[in-house]
């Protein structure tokens, strides 16, 4: 690389990551790796350092972090949201403890706690109740998004306890637990929307949200780390660590008391991969002074605090040789890139695989095959390519060149206007489409006909029985029972038989029959139109009660209707402007499948008898979704809380449920009752 004056770097660095910086908080894209970034970073503060006089005021090192977004109210934070001064080195983990016990003297304790990789947040409680939550912002000004901040349940809107202070400031980290990350995006690639990256950003989309019921949909949750209050209400951290807990907040339980710098890094060592282990993201450890008064003592710069440092783990990450591309058709025809790559141990794993998400992606990172590539991954289970190793790129690298024509059925792709992917127009034809739409069809939030899952509608479709959901409410005893097929795992060699037996067949036979109960609503989400998702359907569903009405409705009447957008009111029209869709609902009501909502049921209270008495839901349930046996609790008179405790009455326990629920009850003495016998209370 040519030598640069230091004046050049620092410019070339400012902007650079101001411009990650924006996209990073306001378009929610992180287009390098975190330590990447971080690494800039570091370079830009010692060059800056060095040479003071080339220091701009809006560089990256002067500010905390993100920018200011329009849509909420800006406010300023009674205490500046700081940020840790932070490494990757074990050696500067212990020089910070040397620092520390200069200005401390000998006797320290420290609080490790793990450093969630969320989005930092201020909670504001007056009188015990919530009355702000705020985003860091700039540190000194952030975006009050109260009403979104109340839809994370593990939030308190109250705190509970005698020592509940009249003023006092919480901080923590919201964040989106990995399931939770993946259902979503799960049903973004089924409704064909653009996936999210991680679940960081996912978190930062989702707090600026304007409709609060989206984000409550989004189950964040939060983990509080820090509290403030004038005067000081306690004396060391972990005091201010168990007053929350008691209080009600969510304190992660992972937090230790070390008084040695040894204690310390065994702490490092022992979170560096047991963290993967964990629900929600994590990306290193956070050292505390425990004292206030010793915190105090250590003051700040003007950035962060001197009784503080983060230990950043480094991504696992390795780099290996692209072989090829293969891309794979979906439901709605959407053609997602997929890395094929030499295999390559990473984190425990072998790694072969990895999702490019659209065209734009590998034109971003530059891609070529037989590219060497830096592959990292996250807590999330797909690994992504996160950069071209462009300096070690081999003299056959070839271009990629993105098909024009459908890799499965051979039609010539095309891309809407404003978006990212390719699709393959022809649904009714495209192998993977009508397999990737009958699976739909079937599935659990769908017509949940389950018992044709696993490989089952492969088969049908194979044997050219069903290529639309209609055919199979076609299907009889006799053309199902003794079908067969051997499914072999390419990567296990393992083989397994799928057969039509007498018992399964029945079973099917069973499961369609019930599957004409389910309400219009969901039969509307099983027909897969673009962009009609469960909540989109239910919404249609409610407004327009039947299909004829849907049918009938004009694109400005699908925009009159509550949350529902041009895109969807557009995709919704082109639906019924085919044909052969027309002709798929006629079969579909001819077979019996309810497509009218009926009359509108006004929901009143059912009775009293559940009046006084707490209730939490868990699992999954027979003849309620939990939505609705918690509408019938309240409707009831009973009470629906979020946490078991001792005052709990019951506990509704469905079928998966989870083991620590249950053990919690049955620890606590809390009444447990199944479906049955809470039919039986009502009865
Ligand atoms: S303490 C003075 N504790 O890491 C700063 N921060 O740059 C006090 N974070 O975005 C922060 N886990 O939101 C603290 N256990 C933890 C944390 C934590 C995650 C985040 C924080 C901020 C960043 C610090």
């Amino acid at each position: 690389m040519p030598e640069q004056t230091p004046e050049a770097r620092i410019l070339e660095l400012t902007n650079k990551l101001n411009y990650l910086n924006y996209q990073y908080y306001q378009n929610s894209v992180s287009e390098v790796s975190d330590y990447e970034f971080d690494q800039m970073l570091l370079e830009l503060q010692k060059l800056e350092e060095e040479n003071p006089q080339f220091r701009s005021d809006n560089s990256p090192t002067q500010r905390v972090g993100g920018t200011i977004t329009k849509h909420f109210p800006t406010v300023k934070h009674k205490y500046p949201m700081l940020s840790l001064s932070n490494t990757y080195s074990e050696d500067e983990v212990r020089e910070f403890d040397t620092r520390v016990r200069k200005v401390t003297g000998d006797y320290v304790e420290y609080i490790c706690e793990l450093k969630f990789d969320g989005v930092a947040m201020s909670l504001t409680y007056t009188n015990g109740a919530l009355t702000a939550g705020v985003t860091r912002g700039d540190g000194t000004r952030g975006d009050d998004i109260t009403p979104n901040v109340r839809t994370i349940r593990t939030v308190p809107l109250h705190l509970q306890g005698e020592d509940v202070p009249a003023e006092v400031e919480v901080r923590g980290e919201v964040f989106m637990p990995f399931h939770v990350f993946e259902e979503l995006n799960k049903e973004r690639e089924e409704i064909g929307e653009a996936l999210m990256a991680n679940p960081r950003n996912a978190t930062s989309g989702t707090l600026k949200l304007q409709d609060s019921k989206e984000v409550a949909r989004r189950r964040l949750s939060m983990y509080a780390y820090g509290l403030l209050s004038t005067p000081t209400l306690f004396e060391s951290h972990s005091q201010s660590l168990e007053a929350l807990q008691r209080w009600g907040l969510n304190v992660s339980s992972s937090w230790r008391k070390c008084s040695t710098i040894e204690e310390v890094m065994a702490f490092i060592h022992e979170w560096e991969t047991k963290r993967f282990e964990l629900p929600i993201a994590t990306d290193g450890i956070v050292v505390k002074v425990n004292s206030y008064a010793q915190q105090e003592e250590l003051g700040y710069t003007a950035k962060s605090p001197r009784w503080a440092m983060a230990y950043k783990y480094k991504a696992m990450e390795a780099v290996t040789e692209l072989l090829g591309i293969e891309y794979n058709v979906g439901r709605t025809g959407a053609v997602t890139p997929v890395a094929l790559m030499k295999p390559v141990l990473l984190a425990g794993t072998t790694v072969k695989r990895a999702s490019l998400h659209n065209a734009n992606e590998i034109e971003r990172l530059g891609l070529m095959v037989h590219d060497f590539v830096t592959v990292e991954k996250g807590g999330e289970i797909i690994p992504k390519v996160t950069a071209v190793k462009t300096e070690l790129r081999p003299a056959n690298a070839e271009p990629i060149v993105y098909p024009s024509v459908c890799p499965s059925c051979g039609t010539a792709l095309i891309r809407h206007e404003g978006e990212a992917n390719h699709y393959c127009p022809n649904e009714k034809g495209c192998p993977p489409q009508v397999k990737g739409k009958l699976e739909h069809f079937i599935s659990r939030k769908a017509m949940n006909i389950l018992s044709l899952g696993e490989g089952k509608i492969e088969l049908l479709v194979e044997q050219g029985l069903v290529t639309s959901p209609d055919h199979l409410y076609d299907l009889t005893y006799d053309t199902l029972f003794g079908l067969k097929k051997t499914f072999v795992n390419e990567e296990t060699g393992i083989t397994r038989v799928v057969t039509f037996q007498k018992t399964t067949v029945e079973n099917i036979l069973k499961a369609l029959e019930k599957s004409k109960e389910a309400p219009f609503d969901r039969v509307l989400f099983a027909l897969g139109i673009r962009f009609v998702g469960n909540t989109v359907a239910q919404k249609l569903a409610q407004y327009f009660r039947n299909i004829d009405a849907l049918r009938a409705a004009t694109e400005e009447e699908l925009i009159a209707v509550p949350e529902i957008g041009g895109r969807i009111a557009a995709s919704v029209r082109e639906y019924f402007q085919d044909l052969s869709n027309v002709h798929l609902i006629e079969r579909l009501r001819f077979h019996g499948l309810q497509l009218d909502l009926g009359e509108i049921a006004i929901i009143e209270p059912a009775s009293d008898k559940l009046a006084g008495l707490t209730f939490v839901v868990s699992g999954v349930f027979a003849g309620y979704s939990r939505e609705e046996l918690q509408d019938t609790i309240i409707a009831n008179g009973g009470k629906i809380v979020s946490s078991i405790s001792k005052k709990l009455s019951y506990l509704v326990a469905g079928e998966k449920m989870g083991p620590s629920k249950l053990e919690k009850a049955t620890s606590l003495g809390v009444k447990i009752v199944t479906e049955d016998e809470f039919n039986k209370m009502l009865a």
